[in-house]
């Protein structure tokens, strides 16, 4: 099971279903995902279920060998349950009931919805538990999707009380830790404790970041109760959940959990805001690693992109090859299996212009070809390397926390987690040096250089994980606005960086938000003066305390103080880097604190050829992306050998044609 498509039997007359069903097995697509939308087909009227037209739709597709994965229709409950009772409908930040006509209209927390979610799951996964053709399921889709800053009605606010009660204990112990004696906030129940609906000024931080987690518990509990359904009713199958990436409603590291494993929505073109027809290479493979690392494990891609998008407006075309080179991407970056959003572009209803695989017309044309001749190349390989990861000798710390506490206070309105840290992932990604991305809690150990960006909020225990990380010979780079806050949100009486004082061997008196100034800093680690190079956003003003410089800011009252620093402690080496870098003081640092970590890169490429791995059963398998448009040449290493793509290897040279692609194993 590798490829396979997003399909709306739905959508098309039942006399086309079997001509769909060849021509996808003609393409070697072996998995369909159905029914994720499809409730008030399955459910007409309560408790009058019709799944005979699936069952066919099932069946059709299984005589071609092409098995099924379901979808929960939980994203997408029919009228008949809302006009039952529309208090199920979600109130959004500004107090606003939104209502019926698009999807996930409906409020997570809301009993009488998780009732009709219950009795609907169970009798779907009852009928499909036995079903020869049915392999896993997708619960809901896209969580956090449409759900943005939602939902704020009573039934929220209920269950935010339960949450906070369940952390805090007393009500006291939520005083104190939110500080609420600021502005006379002081509560004597939990059920004075507002949801973040509008308010003259600002709400206090620390409910605004306990509001964030409680969302995303919600989320996780929403999954759970399908979930534990499903495992129930069928045994046999797997279970998995599509996730969008560096969306940030809900923790996928919790998410995940109860999941067998992950999947997720690849879209290049989605994000490009109209500025760049595609997202740069870097952010689409630091999407992938994110994927990848939350679960520290091979992935699907549920939606992989077939066509141009387009709700109201569109993007580009894809150019010939692209799909096929996003589609090795994903494959490179720890996909085990690909299925394509979706099979058919829709006439109707507001994805009409959300290409598929086939056009309007269902005439297979070019991005058909493309991607049956992608998937011939791909499908014989990818046993060789299934399950494999990077063995990435670099590790970059995700948080949801330290990015909703960026998200509420931003302290430079330019400042953001994401951006911040994808600063630092570039730097590897341009070296080709394969990348993980890990959660606090999961394993350092692994990693000879582990990046943990914007620490902001630090607890006692993630101190010491670090600390003994470095003491047994890691070495960690921390960033600006490191342990300044605790867990609540609330700021800690020290002298910055807190608790981290004794790992970077600084102090921090002041710092700096740059809004409107100009710094830069010059780099110093080799004794001479050889780069001055702008840096942004923030500034530490730093004072030594057993650590030594690797760089200066330039001006100002702090001009000529330390702006990066280096400690060593115990085996190990810290790293505190007080502002954030531009891209060339950044390639230099990364370089200096690889050369000390011995991170090893894969190979020198061009710009825009990008080069990862991974791990298969006799060696690494090595990816060649070409993600220009132009054609490209490259040395490789004399030991590797051809598995896909470079049949025209002259010596060590490989030509890649615009978006062309290759795979060789290193033994
Ligand atoms: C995804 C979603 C799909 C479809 C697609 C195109 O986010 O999961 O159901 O809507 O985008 O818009
Ligand atoms: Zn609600």
């Amino acid at each position: 099971m590798k490829f396979g498509v997003d399909y709306y039997p739905e959508h098309w007359p039942e006399e086309r279903w079997a001509v769909d069903a060849r021509l996808m097995r003609e393409a070697g697509i072996q998995i369909v995902r159905m029914a994720e939308f499809a409730w008030a087909k399955m459910e007409p009227e309560e408790g009058n279920f019709d799944f005979g037209w699936l069952d066919r739709a099932i069946e059709t597709m299984g005589r071609e060998g092409i098995k099924t994965v379901l979808g929960t229709p939980t994203a997408t409950p029919p009228i008949w349950i809302i006009e039952k009772n529309p208090d199920m409908l979600p109130v959004n930040n500004e107090g606003l009931r939104l209502g019926f006509g698009g999807r996930h209209h409906d409020c997570q927390s809301n009993a009488y919805y998780r009732q009709h979610v219950k009795r609907f799951v169970t009798v779907m996964a009852r009928h499909y538990s036995d079903n020869p053709n049915v392999i896993g399921w997708q619960i809901d889709n896209e969580f956090g999707n449409s759900h943005l800053n939602l939902c704020m009605c009573d039934s929220c606010k209920e269950a935010f009380h339960k949450w906070l009660e369940k952390r805090y204990g007393t009500i006291e112990n939520l005083n104190k830790a939110w500080g609420t004696v600021f502005w006379s906030q002081t509560y004597s129940r939990f059920d004075q404790v507002p949801v973040p609906l509008p308010t003259p000024n600002a709400h206090n931080p620390s409910l605004l970041l306990d509001w964030k987690r409680f969302a995303s518990d919600l989320i996780v509990d929403f999954q759970r109760q399908q979930v534990e359904i499903i495992r129930k009713e069928c045994p046999h199958h797997f279970i998995t959940h599509n996730f969008m990436g560096f969306a940030d409603k809900v923790s996928y590291f919790d998410l995940a959990k109860d999941l067998d494993f992950i999947s997720h929505d690849q879209y290049p073109m989605l994000f490009s805001k109209g500025k760049y027809p595609v997202s740069p290479p870097s952010r689409l493979a630091a999407t992938l690693d994110l994927m990848r690392g939350i679960k520290q494990k091979s992935f699907w891609i549920m939606e992989q992109q077939a066509g141009p998008n387009g709700w109201e407006t569109m993007s580009h075309s894809p150019r010939p090859g692209q799909l096929a080179l996003w589609t090795y991407h994903s494959v490179a970056h720890g996909a085990d299996a690909v299925v394509f959003f979706r099979w058919r572009t829709c006439l109707f209803g507001t994805e009409q212009y959300w290409h598929g695989i086939l056009p309007h017309s269902g005439e297979p044309e070019r991005r058909y070809e493309e991607i049956k001749k992608a998937i011939q190349e791909l499908a014989p390989v990818m046993d060789y390397f299934k399950g494999g990861l990077p063995d990435s000798e670099v590790g970059i710390l995700y948080s949801y926390d330290q990015n909703w506490a960026f998200q509420i206070q931003p302290h430079h309105h330019e400042l953001d987690y994401k951006e911040h840290l994808l600063g630092y992932y570039e730097a590897f990604y341009d070296a080709n040096i394969p990348v993980d991305m890990l959660s606090e809690e999961q394993d350092f150990s692994k990693y000879k250089l582990l990046i943990a960006p914007l620490l902001f909020l630090v607890k006692p225990e993630l101190v010491r994980k670090l600390e003994d990380y470095v003491k047994n010979g890691g070495h960690l780079v921390l960033t600006m606005r490191s342990g300044v806050k605790d867990w609540n949100n609330a700021v800690i009486p020290e002298t910055l960086p807190g608790y981290l004082s004794s790992l970077t061997g600084i102090r921090i008196p002041e710092y700096d938000c740059l809004v409107g100034i100009e710094q830069a800093v010059r780099w110093n680690a080799s004794g001479l003066y050889d780069l001055t190079e702008p840096v942004s956003k923030w500034a530490d003003i730093i004072n030594l305390n057993g650590a030594n410089a690797l760089a200066y800011y330039v001006k100002d009252y702090y001009r000529d103080t330390p702006a990066i620093t280096m400690n060593c402690y115990g085996k190990g080496i810290t790293y505190y880097v007080g502002t954030e870098l531009g891209p060339e003081i950044m390639k230099k640092f990364i370089t200096y604190a690889t050369c000390k970590a011995d991170v090893h890169q894969i190979i020198i490429s061009p710009e825009g050829v990008e080069v990862t791995r991974r791990k298969g059963v006799d060696g690494y398998y090595i990816f060649v992306l070409n993600h220009t448009a132009i054609s490209q040449a490259l040395e490789i290493d004399s030991g590797w050998q051809n598995v896909l793509g470079a049949e025209n290897l002259k010596g060590n040279k490989l030509v890649l044609e615009p978006y062309g692609t290759a795979i060789f194993r290193a033994c």
